[in-house]
């Protein structure tokens, strides 16, 4: 079981059991964290953005190309900063138990 600690839009901060090895973005939509991923993470909508903590961030897989862009994309709407990611895609591992993860705010 690996444990994901979020910050939410509004400050409030909880910790969610993320059970199995799905996307970040898929624990952070079933538990209600404001994340809507709807385009399942196909890269193509920007409503999973995170802010994953510095601590955390050089743990990641590396961003691909098409993340990348889709988070350039997003800067024009929303801030972005070092540690911003599509939570869909970071698989949630053991070894990320206790990632500390901030919600974006909406684009
Ligand atoms: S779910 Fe759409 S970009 Fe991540």
């Amino acid at each position: 079981m690996a444990d994901v600690r979020v910050k939410g839009r509004d400050g409030s901060e909880r910790t969610l059991d993320a059970n199995g090895a799905l996307p970040l973005m898929e624990v952070l939509r079933n538990a209600g964290c404001g994340v809507e991923g709807t385009c399942g993470g196909a890269m193509s909508c920007g409503t999973c953005h995170v802010y994953i903590a510095d601590a955390w961030a050089a743990r990641l897989p590396p961003k691909g190309e098409d993340e990348q862009m889709m988070l350039e994309a997003l800067g024009d709407f929303v801030e972005l900063r070092p540690g911003s990611r599509l939570s869909c895609q970071i698989p949630m591992t053991e070894e990320l138990s206790g990632i500390e993860v901030e919600i974006a705010p909406a684009a």
